[in-house]
This record gives structure tokens, sequence and C-alpha cells, in this order.
């Protein structure tokens, strides 16, 4: 047993040096991280089964990564600890940890349950900002620990740090611990972007925050927008400091210092479980990925009687979420063919738990991304699920390719086919395009099923109750070619279709029925017509009120509209001059009792005529919400801002959009006062 011991770890420490590397050094992870902890928990169980085995150098003696050479070092004045991580999943780690508490702090059955600070385990990349008299003069990484990088220039860029802390009587130092993060929309945003210019997107948020915190260039570090939040203390002198650990949280964020609204402060085991599941049900929902809670007894006197062990605090733990990223295998690529024809290639997985949900398809976006990660059937993949966006390949491991020292690969380089997959129609890819597309428009039946699940879907015509899989059997049975055929459906009609009981049907036919009077602006939106989101379609329907009027519209008179330039008009021009829509257009009009000029003429209210920009995050609406009430009082919601914008609603983590409107001098308003002006309405 001790001979294997002996030979595996040698390889295993090799394994985790290497990924530190990736992961700390170099910006490119190669491992996912429940892959990583598992190796380095296997690694931590040889060495204290086989302490006579244990290495000065072995990964376990260390805790985070090297500093680079290019930022200064910094020494921190009380080093940065890490955080046990409470290896019990579900109920028993809250509970275990409770438990190990009150062993610690001798509390008997008799004693009151102990207070706990709960909080969010954010995804990102330890910072440490130190302020001297209330000034930010210095921000740096964790490093290894006890040095980190000045990485001040770098934080400057992040608008969530406060500069200066909101208040005339600072204490002479105070350092403040928290996360530096990147929020799946920013995220999101960045790589579509990449995606377009042909760019190397990013791995996971976790990584684009790392790796923009260490741009030698904070030009580049602004362009990729970062956000923080505060969870702890480094040194502090000239303060007072509070009893308590959510105290100190409070009194942070009277500073300016964002702190997360999800802390909770509770009191024993059972209510930290629920904690944990409460926070479970809103991971997905959340703005930024977090991969676990933290739970840290509050009291700062009895953090002190606990102390610590090794480098972390016997006051805290981290219980962790199901891994977002984890490696699976490829069986096959499919290739599924969108609404407006483009072919998105797609990875059959073997059945990976990822994110809480059991993944079997991942997306691999377009021929480009493939060829840049070179994935291939057979391949071993890390494959990231995170909140409600589509799974998505990351990355090859490319030691796990099968026989990958054959001269001949078992698998070639995956190519997407030229014909389409579900009609034979050729594929092409247009110049500067990143999709290539099906040719054969509306007659291929997978871009028929897909326009009809558009023209059916919540934002559009809303006809509950129409889902996939029913319009992919109408479609396949004949029934339905064109939204218009949905209308002339009849209960007989669908009573042959699987799963139809004919109380369904009756729901379905009466739903069809009441989407007849949808508003022009949601019709147009539901025609699928390329370049016109539901923003634009609102537009144009306030602008030209009927649909002939719109039909009648050539660029010059399209172009009038705001926010619709020349790309729109012409979209909107072919669209319409093509016979086959106008074919469908007519029916439409003959089976729709839809009225022309139903479209939302602008209401009087107090908003009307007024056009309000939205950005970050509000602290109670929803963007929906906000974007809803500001139409009910006749103003337009904008998505972008400009010198016609009359107002900017801004809320936290708001970006360049706050930015543009002071410069422009526009009035920025925040939840409250959008409320209060609402008001006034009455
Ligand atoms: S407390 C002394 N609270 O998790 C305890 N850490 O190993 C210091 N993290 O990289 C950590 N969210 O950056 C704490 N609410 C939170 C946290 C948190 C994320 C990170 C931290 C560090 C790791 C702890």
């Amino acid at each position: 047993m001790k001979r294997e011991a002996e030979a595996r770890l040698h390889p295993l420490r090799r394994l985790i040096d290497d990924a530190n590397h990736r992961y700390y050094v170099l910006d490119a992870p190669t491992l996912p991280d429940a892959e990583y902890d598992r190796l380095f928990r296997e690694l931590q169980a040889l060495e204290a089964e086989y302490p006579e085995l244990a290495a000065p150098d072995s990964p376990t003696r260390r805790v985070g990564g090297q500093a680079l050479d290019a930022f200064a070092p910094v020494r921190h004045a009380v080093p940065m600890l890490s955080i046990r991580t409470e290896t019990h999943f579900e109920d028993a780690g809250a509970l275990n940890f409770d438990l190990r508490m009150r062993k610690e702090l001798a509390q008997g059955a008799d004693d009151p349950p102990i207070e706990y600070a709960c909080e969010l385990k954010f995804d990102g990349l330890a910072i440490n900002l130190r302020y001297e008299h209330g000034v930010l003069v210095q921000a740096a990484t964790r490093g290894d620990g006890e040095t980190g990088e000045d990485v001040t220039r770098n934080v400057c860029t992040i608008r969530a740090v406060p500069l200066r802390l909101a208040t005339d009587a600072p204490p002479a130092i105070l350092e403040v611990r928290g996360e530096a993060y990147m929020t799946r929309a920013a995220f999101e945003r960045y790589n579509a972007r990449q995606r377009e210019q042909g760019g190397t997107p990013l791995v996971n948020p976790r990584n684009g925050a790392a790796g923009s915190i260490r741009q030698l260039d904070p030009a580049l570090c602004a362009r990729r927008p970062l956000s923080f939040y505060a969870y702890g203390l480094g040194e502090t002198q000239g303060w007072a400091l509070p009893a308590t650990h959510s105290a100190i949280l409070d009194q942070l964020a009277a500073w300016g210092l964002p702190v997360n609204a999800e802390r909770a402060v509770v009191q024993g085991g059972a209510a930290l479980a629920d904690y944990h599941h409460r926070i479970a049900e809103k991971r997905d929902g959340l703005a930024f990925d977090i991969d676990g809670v933290v739970y840290k007894v509050n009291r700062l006197d009895l953090q002190r009687q606990l102390g610590f062990v090794a480098r972390e605090p016997r006051w805290a733990v981290a219980h962790k979420y199901p891994a977002q990223e984890e490696l699976t295998v490829v069986e096959a690529i499919a290739v599924q063919v969108g609404r407006t024809g483009a072919l998105t290639p797609v990875a059959r997985l073997k059945p990976v738990f990822v994110g809480g949900v059991t993944v079997t398809n991942a997306t691999l976006h377009n021929q480009d991304e493939i060829e840049r990660k070179d994935v291939r059937v057979g391949d071993t993949v890390i494959v990231r699920r995170a909140g409600d966006v589509i799974p998505e390949v990351v990355s090859v491991v490319p030691e796990r390719r099968p026989m990958k020292d054959l001269v001949e690969p078992l698998h070639p380089p995956y190519v997407l086919p030229t014909a389409c997959p579900e009609c034979g129609a050729p594929v092409l890819r247009l110049e500067g395009e990143a999709a290539a597309r099906c040719t054969n428009g509306l007659a291929c039946p997978a871009q028929r099923k897909q326009a009809l699940i558009h023209f059916a879907s919540r934002r559009a015509m809303d006809i509950e109750g129409l889902g996939d899989k029913l319009v992919e059997q109408l479609v396949d049975k004949g029934l339905v070619a064109t939204p218009a055929d949905l209308y002339a459906l009849t209960q007989a009609a669908l009573a042959g279709l699987e799963r139809m009981a004919e109380k369904s049907a009756a729901n379905l036919i009466a739903a069809i029925a009441a989407s007849r009077a949808r508003p022009l602006a949601r019709y147009l939106f539901a025609l699928g017509i390329r370049n016109v989101g539901e923003q634009t379609a609102k537009d144009l329907a306030r602008h030209f009120g009927s649909l002939d009027a719109l039909m009648a519209a050539d660029e010059a008179a399209l172009i009038q509209v705001e926010d619709v330039g020349p790309v729109v008009a012409a979209s909107l021009l072919a669209f319409f001059a093509e016979p086959h829509n106008r074919a469908v257009i007519e029916a439409l009009r003959a089976a729709c009792a839809w009225e022309d000029g139903v479209a939302a003429p602008r209401r009087a209210g107090v908003l009307a005529g007024r056009t309000l920009a939205l950005t970050g995050a509000l602290p109670t609406l929803s963007r929906d919400q906000a974007k809803a009430l500001i139409e009910a009082a006749g103003g337009k919601a904008a998505s972008s801002v400009s010198k016609k914008t009359d107002y900017v609603v801004a809320g936290a983590d708001a970006g360049t959009k706050l930015e543009k409107a002071r410069a422009l001098g526009i009035t920025i308003l925040d939840e409250a006062e959008l409320l209060q002006l609402l008001k006034g309405e009455s």
C-alpha cells in the first residue's frame, strides 16, 4: 500500500502544482474547481496517512499562488487567511459546523444558540483595500496570504469601490477585505463581443475578474467591468471595533462600501441550514456566481476565543453548492438550426451533474469556437452551467484525448456540415459573420418550427401552452406551417396529438384566440424580423401606428424612428419585400381580429414624451417592472443613453451608461426618485 501511495504522490503533486500555476499565474485553468478539490483532498489524505512521505514543497503546504513579477509586492499587515470548507453537503454541513462551535465554546444543552453571520461566498478574487484617513491608498491581491500584488490602479477602475470613505471622521487606518467579481451579464456581454470580433472569450466570470485585475494596463482592466463586495477587515487603527461581525459590515456599508444584501444574522445550526436552502433557491437568479455560503460566528469576543488552526479561522466555514463546472465526455456533436437559419453546433454529453442540474447538451457556439477549442467527439471537456445561461463547453482537457499519441487521430477535427441537416439546403457563411446559415428560409422545417416557437413566446404573442414539443408535433403532422395556420386550428385537429386531452386542447384553442388582440408592437416582434427586438418593435409601432404605414415606409422614413439605423431598416425592407412573408402577413390579417393602431398610442401621463434609460440593479424593482411602470406613465424606456434621454435611472453596479449620462449632464435618478416622479401621476 505504501509503495502505491508513494508512486501516486509525485504525479499528484505535479498535477496540482501545474493546475495552481495555470490558475494563479497564467489565468488559464485547465481543471474545473471540483476536480482540483478532489485531487487536493486525495493528496491531503495520502499525506495524512503516510506523514513520512510529506514533502516540504508539497502544494498542501501553501495556500494560493505566487506573485507576478510585474506588480510590486505588498506585504499584508495582517495575513489574508483562507477559510475552511465544510465537507458535508446539505443540512449536515450546517449542523456539523454549529455542533463544532458549541463544543469548542463549551456550550451545554441549556445554553442559548450561537449567533452567526451568514453571507454569500462570492466567486471572484480576494482583494485588500487600504484606506488611510478615509482615502484609498492601496489595493492588493491575496497572493500567498502573506504577500500580495499591488493592483491599486486596476482596482480604482471598479466603480463599486469608493475612493474615499463617506464620513468626516474616518479611522486612521482601515483595511477592507472583499471580493472583486464580474457579473454574469458583464461576462456574457464581453464574450459576445469577443465572439463577434473573433477574439478569445473568457472562461468564466471568476477568471474574468482575476485576469482583469492582473492586467498590467488599467485601460484593459476597465474594459472588463468588475464589481466588489466587502466581507471583512484587515488592519485597523483609530476605530473602536463594534462587538459583532454583522455590525462591522453595517458600518462599512454606512461608509459607502458595497456590502451584499443577502447577508443574514441567525441563531443556531438549523437556521444556518435554512439559510443554505434559501440561497440555493436564489442561486440561479443572482447577478453573479457564488460557489457557496459562508457562516461566521458573529461575536468578535467569541471569534477571538476560538482563534485559528494553521491558516484558517476556527470561527468561519464555507458551505459549498454543487460545482458550476465539471468534467464529462463529448459523445457526439449535433447541429441545431435556429429561427434565422443559424447553425449551432451542440455537444451531446455523457450526463453530468453541474450547477445543480443534470446536463446532457452544451453549446459550442459556432465553427470558429470549435476550432479555437478544438473540441472533438470522444474528448473530455469542462462544461459550465451557471444561472439561467445555457450550458457551454469551456475547454478540452487535451491530456485526456483518446489515444492522443496516435499519428492518425481517432476523431478528426470537427467541421460544420455544408448542407442544412434539417432540409438539405446549402449552408452559407457570409463574410464577417460568425454564424453559418441554412439558405432555405421558412421552407426549412427547423426554421419554421423556431419561428413558430418565437411567435408564441411570452414576450411575443404570449400563447400559453404552445411550447416547443407541441410546435414540433404540429409542424411534423402538417397541421401548421406558418403562424397564420395557428388561428385555423380546431379542437378536432388537436385531438390526434400525443398527450393532448380534450381539456388541454380547449385551453390551447382559447389561448390562441386570446392572442388575436395583442397590440401591434408584440405582433411586429413576433414576426421575427432580423434585428427587430422588443424595443425596436415598440418604437416602430408607436411611430407608424399601423402595419400598412410601416410596410409602406422607405429607408428614409424608417430611419426617422429613434434607434433605427440603416441595418435595421435594411432588415425591415428585406422582410417585407419577401413574397412569402407578405403572404403570411395577409393570412394573419384575415385570421386575426387584430386591429391596426392598437399600438399603444402614447398615453398621457407624467412621463409623456419623456425618455428614460435604466442602468444597474435597482434595490427593489426588476428591470422589467421599472420598464413597465415607466411605459404605463406614458414614458419610453430606452436601452441606451443619448442626447434625447431625459433621465437616467441608476442602481447598483451602474456602468458606462451612468458615465455617459454624467458627461451629457442628464438628470440621474435612483429608484426612490423614480417612484416619486411616477407618483406625480395621480
Ligand atoms: S471570509 C478569515 N467571506 O473565499 C476569513 N471569504 O478562502 C476570510 N470569499 O478567497 C474569508 N466570499 O476571497 C469570506 N463572504 C465571504 C467570502 C469569502 C468569498 C472568498 C475569499 C477567499 C475564500 C476564502
